[in-house]
């Protein structure tokens, strides 16, 4: 694996001011920073995007799709409904793990229902950012049992 993509829905630029009892203390330039650090170790390039519109999210990952080898995705609140998101990411080929910061299925009722799981070989949550390295590991893991 050479590149991936670190991606983050609306409101994942607030992160820091965010409740932090559910989503820590970390900015999203640390968290990306963290996630960087990590991946580097393993030989890794991240490239990350945020944004809060579903649109632009979609073009980003389509733009990017045939420079990277997997997927890291935290859709924020589109996690409960952007079907677009879903198909986007099936749509990709890539593997894609999905990160949540809090315990998605320990809140409300609509928090546990993920659209875009799905199209994940896996979904962590509930593990801050912890759950960001588990993801790298995961991919990693992912591509060299698929490695050919
Ligand atoms: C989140 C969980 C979502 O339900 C929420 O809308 C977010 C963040 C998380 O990281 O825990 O914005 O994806």
């Amino acid at each position: 694996m050479r590149k991936i993509l670190l991606i983050h829905g609306p409101n994942l630029n607030l992160l820091g001011q965010r409740e932090k009892n559910h989503y820590g203390d970390l900015t999203l330039v640390s968290l990306e920073d963290l996630v960087k650090t990590e991946a580097k170790k393993n030989d890794l390039e991240v490239i990350c995007f945020q944004s809060n519109h579903e649109g632009e999210l979609i073009d980003f990952i389509q733009e990017k799709t045939a420079e990277v080898d997997g997927i890291i995705i935290n859709p924020g609140a589109l996690t409960h409904y952007s079907y677009a998101l879903h198909d986007c990411l099936v749509d990709t080929g890539l593997p894609c793990v999905e990160v949540h910061l809090s315990d998605v299925d320990n809140r409300e009722e609509w928090r546990k229902i993920s659209v875009t799981a799905p199209a994940c070989i896996a979904k962590i949550s509930g593990k801050k950012e912890q759950g960001y390295i588990d993801a790298l590991n995961l991919l990693k893991a992912y591509k060299a049992d698929n490695a050919n």
